[in-house]
């Protein structure tokens, strides 16, 4: 079938079967190679991406759902966290910085609007200032292999602020 997506910006074509991933669709069909297949089944985060600038497991969806929505890919991302990321050594590989990036611009804005985590669920003001016990909760959904988990907090928290 005929699928048509908006990525980064512009409009991609593609043939392909309805059961395709989204994260197939980038991978294979439009070259855009930066978001990472880790699991393929939703439990790593590597293959996270923003629709409509909310973080989405792109390997759990299918492209045809996404027809219409805005699609961002790290190849589309101009955001300080990618600085923040290399100031603060927020990666060894690489191989999860992608996913890491992209959950952690759609975490800000969750964040922003209030909407709530396991981790503040005993905070009077949950929309508070972001320590780091409510990032590991809020990109628990993001693992890395190399165990920079250190750094991907202090890099998310200086751009919080
Ligand atoms: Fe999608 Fe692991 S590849 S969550
Ligand atoms: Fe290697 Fe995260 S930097 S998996």
């Amino acid at each position: 079938m005929e699928i048509e997506l908006r990525i980064n910006g512009s409009a991609q074509r593609l043939d392909a079967p309805p059961q395709l991933s989204l994260l197939d669709a980038l991978r294979e069909h439009l070259d855009l190679t930066g978001t990472k297949k880790g699991c393929d089944q939703g439990a790593c985060g590597a293959c996270t991406v923003l629709a409509d600038g909310e973080r989405i497991n792109s390997c759990l969806a299918l492209a045809v759902q996404y027809t219409g929505r805005e699609i961002t890919t790290i190849e589309g991302v101009d955001h300080p966290l990618q600085e923040a990321f290399v100031r603060h050594d927020g990666f060894q590989c690489g191989y999860c910085t992608p996913g890491q990036i992209c959950s952690a611009i759609g975490m800000l804005a969750e964040h922003k609007e209030g909407a709530p985590s396991a981790a503040t669920e005993h905070l009077a003001d949950p929309g508070g200032e972001l320590d780091d016990l409510e990032i590991r909760e809020r990109m628990s959904g993001n693992l890395c292999r190399c165990g920079a988990y250190n750094g991907i907090v202090a890099a998310i928290k200086e751009v919080a602020k």
